[in-house]
């Protein structure tokens, strides 16, 4: 009897879906099952355990009950990160940013599922909750999933009551886990509500592979899995139509169609079925044309649609080699990657699609044509961006396996939940174009471990036969010779480039390619320039030639490079600063590891850190970034971009010209260009001409050029010809302010920023470059300041704040427009004697 109920109630189900699944006629929300909501909005937070100011705070009896009142607690919005609003607290561990991640969470959030939901499946999908997440709905528990970097989803459909009110709660701990870096803290990427019918695409439910690849033909292989969840067995067709697209979610011409699947699931099982689909004359998905396809499946039972669901992909081939590096498409790449934690500077881990898609602009600028997710899966809006704008992705799993760099790392969850984790992200993210290798670990302690690498490569070469796998080794010789490394497709190593030919000579190594999956960890401070010495204040010179004993210039590394370059290419390590692992004012002692094999260099890096120690410096952020925090490009930018697009015309002067008190001293300049040669000028009088020797020199240096306030000016030629030029003036007094906003409208989604850059300028509107005045933001109109910040890596002001000081002339205010309203935001910067700025960003 209740059997038949069910039934009708999911026939009707199934008409009412069958209405709205044309994927001609809608854009994807995001890949996956089609009847697909957000989850984010109106949550109650309320966090117990260890406060922001250090306090401790008990958790009340069941807040996971039904009936608990909640009326007290915070109303937000996800993604949240209960701890980027600080306060930065000194005696906190600069590790992981100074900032209060630790601590316990809960969060509750009423919702009604209608009466016409009965009989179908509702799951909850996480993208990421950090961490220990565990689950309850309507009081009831449904599940964990510890790893925070770990999408997952549940089944609630056994607590759900249709037709009512629901209520769903979260708990998360961070206090029983420990990082290397800022790892945020909360439900800080989206949740998702998905609805199916008992029979239905699973969960990564499709694999879409792309076996052969020509310009004339490819055939597409695309693996379903189908679930049924229903008491009786069924028999299926399964429909499905390739679309091109040119962004990835509306789907554009009809260009394939599949051979219908006729499948057969049994009660309370599911099945897999293999479809194949030849592609004429494909437009294949490379770096400068990124081209994008939709496989949309469509599951029939009796003639009736019981389910549709979308997949994103990518039609290109993969080759990797260890004679002549990696081939898309056939062709050679080289891989100019950086390595980035998930963090978003001032949002802290709440992720955020147009501030990743801004890093990715910038760094795309730069000439960079790869991110590694160092060291976890990343947010799945990470490898849409990847896939849309054109990067390779480098997937990682792990910071740790069974031994930990820390007591509570990911070795308190290796036993029980790698294959898990494992799986979640090759099955996630197994249909992106832009993910080229899966890494199964960075540096971790068991990396001569023969039986664990194995079993994870195998784990990951059963879920996806079609990439390499790969492992970051700080101790390649010991991976080497434990024979560990033979188990993984491609090398990886992290600095110890200086062995290379050595491991080319080994017989048993020198089939298998290597990458520089982490290189130069070069550090600096935008706009910081120091004589002597590259430390002062808690700050870094920006001469790019500050790095620690693991680390080398990013010259050095492009000279490595050029004599292995049969290497796959490069992830330098970062793309842009983060939170936490303020090195070289950082005394996190799993540096050492760095040094496992040399003793000498150890010990003297354990008395540097004893050192800092003593002085607990109030650095918060990372140095290593290419890129500052703000996203305002450091002088390294234009090392990297010489280099990396050498047909761009570029050149590029260090330091700014404001030295009043270095008169008639000496202030070395230096110049990155992608020209050959460069001729330098100072008040018009040549100070000479500087020619690179190729493979040799990737900067031009004027050593002994004496101060004198003016202009510096450099012509760059390339080929005997004129290439391009530069020019550093020196300021006035700052006089007035300016805003510059990154796009002048914006849109009203609730989501989308709008970076706005504020620079203290002279008379002359020429940036000064050692100014630090206090600066007040204001906003007007339908929009709010998100966060401000500077680029500092010691400051203590928190990132909501709308009052801080410009970092060596610059500052930055990132608003966001309110949702579904209209019209004009006027931003202001106001700051004592000098002469405001105000900009209006459109709303639309
Ligand atoms: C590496 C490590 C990275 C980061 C880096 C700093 O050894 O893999 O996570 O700590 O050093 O140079």
């Amino acid at each position: 009897m209740l059997k038949n109920k069910n039934w009708v109630l999911s026939l009707l189900a199934v008409t009412i879906m069958g209405t709205n699944t044309v994927l001609a006629q809608m854009t994807i929300t995001r890949p996956g099952s089609a009847d697909v909501q957000l989850f984010d909005s109106n949550w109650r937070f309320a966090r117990f355990g260890l406060q922001a100011d250090g306090s401790s705070k008990d958790e009340p009896a069941h807040p996971e009950e039904e009936r608990f009142a909640d009326n007290s607690w915070q109303h937000l919005d996800l993604p949240h990160d209960w701890a980027i609003s600080g306060p930065f607290r000194v005696e906190l561990s600069g590790n992981t940013g100074k900032l209060p991640w630790q601590g316990i969470g809960w969060y509750r959030k009423d919702f009604s599922i209608p009466a016409t939901d009965a009989g179908k499946k509702i799951f909850i999908d996480f993208d990421g909750a950090m961490a220990y997440a565990k689950v309850w709905v309507n009081g009831q528990y449904v599940g964990e999933w510890p790893y925070g970097y770990s999408s997952f989803r549940f089944d609630i459909t056994p607590f759900i009551k249709t037709g009512k009110q629901n209520t769903i709660a979260v708990k998360l701990d961070t206090e029983k886990y420990d990082s290397r870096w800022y790892p945020g803290a909360g439900i800080y990427r989206h949740v998702w509500l998905v609805k199916t019918n008992e029979v239905h695409v699973g969960c990564w439910g499709t694999f879409i592979t792309t076996p052969q690849v020509t310009d004339t033909a490819a055939i597409a292989n695309i693996n379903v899995k189908l679930d049924n969840q229903g008491k009786a067995p069924v028999k299926a067709i399964l429909h499905t139509v390739i679309y091109e697209s040119a962004d990835g979610k509306k789907p554009g011409k009809k260009i394939a169609v599949a051979k219908d699947a006729i499948v057969n699931i049994q009660a309370d099982s599911n099945t897999v079925s293999d479809i194949s689909v030849n592609i004429s004359r494909p437009k294949l998905w490379s770096l400068e044309n990124p081209h994008l396809y939709i496989a949309q499946t469509t599951l029939f039972i009796n003639k009736r649609i019981v389910d549709t669901y979308n997949t994103v992909f990518g039609v290109r081939s993969i080759a990797f080699t260890a004679r002549n590096g990696f081939l898309l498409n056939g062709k050679q790449v080289a891989i100019k990657g950086v390595c980035n934690h998930h963090d978003l500077g001032a949002l802290g881990a709440a992720v955020n699609r147009s501030a990743i898609a801004r890093q990715l602009s910038i760094l795309k600028k730069m000439g960079c044509n790869a991110i590694r997710t160092s060291h976890n899966p990343p947010a799945p809006e990470l490898l849409e961006l990847a896939d849309q704008m054109g990067f390779l992705v480098w997937d990682e799993a792990f910071d740790a396996w069974k031994t930990g760099k820390r007591k509570n790392d990911y070795n308190k969850l290796f036993p029980q939940w790698h294959e898990r984790d494992l799986q979640a992200m090759v099955h996630r993210d197994c249909n992106h174009p832009s993910v080229i290798i899966w890494s199964v670990g960075n540096e971790v302690m068991d990396q001569r471990d023969v039986g664990i690498t194995r079993e994870l490569a195998e784990i990951v070469h059963r879920e996806d036969p079609t990439r390499p796998v790969s492992n970051a080794y700080n101790d390649p010789d010991g991976g080497r010779e434990s024979g560990a490394a033979m188990a993984l497709d491609i090398m990886g190593v992290n600095y110890f480039f200086g062995r290379q030919a050595h491991w080319d000579a080994d017989s048993m190594y020198k089939d298998k390619p290597t990458i520089g999956s982490e290189t130069s960890s070069c550090v600096s401070s935008r706009g910081e320039y120091f004589f002597g010495g590259n430390y002062q204040n808690w700050q870094v010179s920006s001469y790019d030639n500050a790095f620690p004993g693991w680390g080398c210039s990013p010259d050095e590394q492009f000279r490595t490079n050029n004599k292995y370059p049969h290497l796959l290419g490069e992830f330098v390590w970062t793309g842009f600063d983060y939170l936490g692992e303020p090195t070289p004012y950082n005394s996190d002692e799993t540096n050492l590891l760095n040094f496992r094999t040399d003793p000498a260099k150890k010990a003297q890096l354990e008395q540097a850190l004893e050192e800092i120690k003593k002085k607990n410096p109030p650095s918060r952020s990372s140095y290593f970034g290419i890129v500052d925090l703000c996203g305002f490009p450091k002088d390294r930018y234009y090392n990297y971009q010489a280099h990396w697009r050498p047909d761009f015309p570029m050149a590029h002067i260090l330091p700014h010209w404001n030295w009043p008190e270095r008169k008639d001293s000496i202030v070395p300049v230096h110049v990155y260009t992608s020209g050959d040669k460069a001729e330098l000028f100072l008040n018009g009088k040549s100070l000479g001409l500087k020619i690179k020797r190729p493979g040799q020199d990737f900067r031009l240096v004027w050593d002994s050029v004496k101060y004198v306030p003016g202009e510096v000016k450099v012509i760059a030629y390339k080929d005997g010809k004129l290439w391009a030029t530069d020019i550093v003036k020196t300021a006035g007094k700052a006089r007035k302010l300016r805003l510059l906003p990154e796009a002048g409208t914006i849109a009203n989604d609730g989501e989308t920023l709008c970076y706005v850059t504020l620079r203290v300028e002279d008379n002359d509107g020429i940036m000064v470059p050692r100014s630090h005045p206090l600066v007040q933001f204001m906003i007007e109109g339908p929009g709010e300041i998100v966060a401000t910040d500077n680029g500092d890596a010691t400051s203590f002001i928190s990132f909501q704040s709308h009052e801080r000081p410009a970092y060596n002339g610059m500052a930055q205010v990132v608003v966001k427009a309110a949702k579904g309203k209209k019209g004009k935001i006027i931003i202001r910067a106001v700051s004592s004697g000098l002469e405001e700025a105000a900009t209006e960003v459109v709303v639309k």
